[in-house]
């Protein structure tokens, strides 16, 4: 039969048969609603910050002019409607790099040249990949991580993402032992690596990065001469001590400004996070290599921002008393939903990470298996998504290294919903400590029933093969 379809197309790395995703079609399927559907399940599989949507929405009411293109008593809809080329609104930058500044707590300088706008940091990671590795070529990744990084850095690039296994006896942080440990897999499978991908602050732990880790990956770099990408797109999501440290600044405090390490550390940024704006899809790249930053910015024409986009928010950005009272408020408000998640699920007898960072907290339940393995792993969330009506993301989706871990988000519902989620949990454990007996909590539609028949199936799919492919 002919192939009508390219092989790229067809190819099974993208990895939208993770639990990740498929949890969120669950959750479409039957979409919690405290009126239409109170039975449904609530979506906490979403790292989306929805809780200083008030302070933007009445910059936006205050600012009528921005809106409808008018500026100095004229029309801007006609510059921004036309053809714009691939380095962006220079005014954008300007404000951007100030911004980028402002949530590490100025320890950084940023230049606009060093600056590739992407839609969103999805693009601006893979196009990294593609600057950075040739197909076959290898990061090395500290698990667990994000689970869109397999479809980001992996799908069209070709490239290959090799674990550095880290464990929760010492809350996953980063060592020596694991960096060479990974190296050397990588050596084994005759992969060339090209560099390490860190998270910073941490998707799915929610926690920042020490200096120490940073110092122990920037040696580590050093020595093995590659390179260091470090996804920033939680700094302005850090909410307690410890502060924040950006890669930069741990590179400007060993004062290695000069040295070439400088030219191989590379960070990614958005505003999805840290303003709340994913459907917006700004995203960038930042580094101090001048070819990297002009190879990108050729490659960036294939994700551009919309022009009224970047007008809009080079206005929003510009008002620097708005965006710091923003960036106060909105930690305030994570700090208090954080504490919501992590003492709810307390009442519970259920602990979580201690974290300082994110809109997620990762969550020991590694008590409610049945066995320590990631079958179980994989039965207790199908318990989770279906009888309790909570979609969690399973650690095994991150690639987590020990079963029973699960991610946990808090920022992207009101408050009466979570707290429905935390009654829930507890009734789930309360009602009866053998979790097995349980009886479905809903009966919304037919093709529920259904689908409690085929759910089966994919368990039995996903417990063979989530969160193992690498290792
Ligand atoms: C660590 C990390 N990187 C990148 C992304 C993608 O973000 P964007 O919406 O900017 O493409 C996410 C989204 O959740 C993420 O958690």
């Amino acid at each position: 039969m002919l192939k009508m379809l390219s092989k790229m197309a067809m190819c099974k790395s993208h990895g939208q048969d993770s639990s990740y995703f498929i949890g969120w079609q669950e959750y479409e399927k039957n979409p919690y609603d405290p009126l239409q559907n109170p039975s449904g399940i609530i979506q906490m599989g979403l790292a989306e910050n929805q809780l200083s949507f008030d302070l933007l929405e009445s910059w936006l009411t205050r600012n009528q002019d921005v809106i409808q293109f008018r500026e100095n008593g004229g029309s801007m809809f006609r510059d921004l409607a036309l053809f714009q080329d691939y380095h962006g609104l220079q005014a954008f930058k300007n404000v951007l790099v100030s911004f980028m500044a402002e949530i590490r707590r100025k320890k950084v300088k940023f230049d606009p040249k060093n600056l590739v706008l992407t839609a969103g940091s999805t693009s601006a990671n893979e196009t990294l990949i593609f600057c950075l590795a040739e197909p076959g070529e290898a990061l090395l990744i500290p698990t667990p991580y994000y689970p869109g990084f397999d479809r980001d850095l992996k799908w069209r690039t070709g490239a290959e993402i090799v674990p550095i296994q880290c464990y929760s006896s010492n809350n996953f942080r980063i060592t020596e032992s694991a960096l060479e440990e990974a190296y050397e897999q990588a050596q084994k499978r005759n992969l060339t690596v090209k560099g390490v991908f860190i998270t910073n602050p941490s998707n799915p732990l929610g926690t920042t990065m020490s200096r120490n880790e940073l110092n122990i990956l920037i040696t580590f770099a050093m020595t093995k001469n590659i390179h260091i990408v470090s996804d920033e797109i939680y700094a302005g999501t850090v909410f307690d001590s410890p502060k924040f440290v950006s890669i930069i600044e741990a590179l400007i405090d060993r004062k290695l400004e000069k040295s070439k390490m400088w030219n191989q550390v590379h960070i990614v940024s958005s505003l999805s996070k840290d303003l709340g704006l994913p459907g917006f899809r700004v995203g960038m790249i930042y580094s101090n290599n001048e070819t990297l930053i002009a190879a990108a910015t050729k490659m960036s024409s294939f994700g551009l921002i919309s022009s009224q986009t970047q007008y809009l928010l080079s206005k929003i950005l510009g008002d620097r008393r708005f965006i710091k009272r923003y960036v106060k408020q909105n930690k305030k408000q994570l700090i208090h939903r954080r504490e919501m998640l992590a003492s709810g699920l307390a009442n519970s007898g259920i602990e979580c990470l201690e974290s300082n960072a994110g809109l997620f907290c990762f969550v020991d339940m590694r008590d409610l298996l049945k066995s320590n393995t990631f079958e179980a792993e994989m039965e207790l969330w199908k318990k989770i998504i279906f009888n309790v009506g909570l979609n969690v993301s399973p650690g095994s989706s991150c690639h987590c290294s020990e079963p029973g871990w699960f991610r946990v988000c808090f920022a992207n519902m009101s408050k009466e919903t979570l707290d429905l989620a935390m009654r829930r949990i507890n009734n789930f454990i309360n009602s009866d400590r053998d979790i097995h007996r349980q009886q479905p909590l809903r009966s919304v539609t037919a093709a529920g029933s259904r689908r409690r028949r085929t759910i089966a199936n994919w368990v039995v799919k996903l417990s063979s093969g989530d969160g193992r492919r690498d290792r």
